[in-house]
């Protein structure tokens, strides 16, 4: 009779266990994962051209900080403020609103690996 108990205990800790391990995955935004190196030929120019250059460009409304060339975009990323702008939620660039947690990591992973340029 102990025995049965004790099998039964054992085998409902063994439920819950199984169970609790394969209920809830957390639900998270897709991102591409990125398996190269960036560059900014490569990955950051067309992310410049695409959402930022229409006003960050000689003759912009952003004329004040032009991102249109290598080193302009690299000064503003590594000693400005261009990451913390791009991925803010109060003040973000572009100002119409936060762009793809993608495009974020690309711009992240290109401070990672050091901002190269091809
Ligand atoms: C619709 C025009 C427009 C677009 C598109 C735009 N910006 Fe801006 N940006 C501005 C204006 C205007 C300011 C100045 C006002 C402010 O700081 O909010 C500014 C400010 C900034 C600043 C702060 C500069 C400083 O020295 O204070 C950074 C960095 C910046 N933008 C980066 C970007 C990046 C990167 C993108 C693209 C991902 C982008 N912006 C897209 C108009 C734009």
């Amino acid at each position: 009779m102990k025995i049965t108990i004790y099998k039964t205990f054992l085998f409902s800790l063994l439920l819950l266990i199984t169970n609790s391990c394969t209920s809830t995955v957390i639900p998270l935004e897709e991102v591409t994962p990125i398996l190269e190196l960036v560059t900014y030929e490569k990955d950051v120019k067309t992310i410049m051209t695409s959402h930022c250059t229409n006003c960050h460009i000689a003759g912009g409304s952003a004329s004040f900080l032009s991102l249109n060339t290598y080193t302009q975009v690299r000064n503003s990323a590594e000693f400005g403020s261009l990451i913390g702008r791009m991925n803010s939620n109060t003040n973000p660039m572009p100002s119409s609103g936060k762009l793809s947690a993608s495009i974020l990591a690309i711009i992240d992973q290109w401070k990672a690996d050091g901002f190269l340029e091809n």
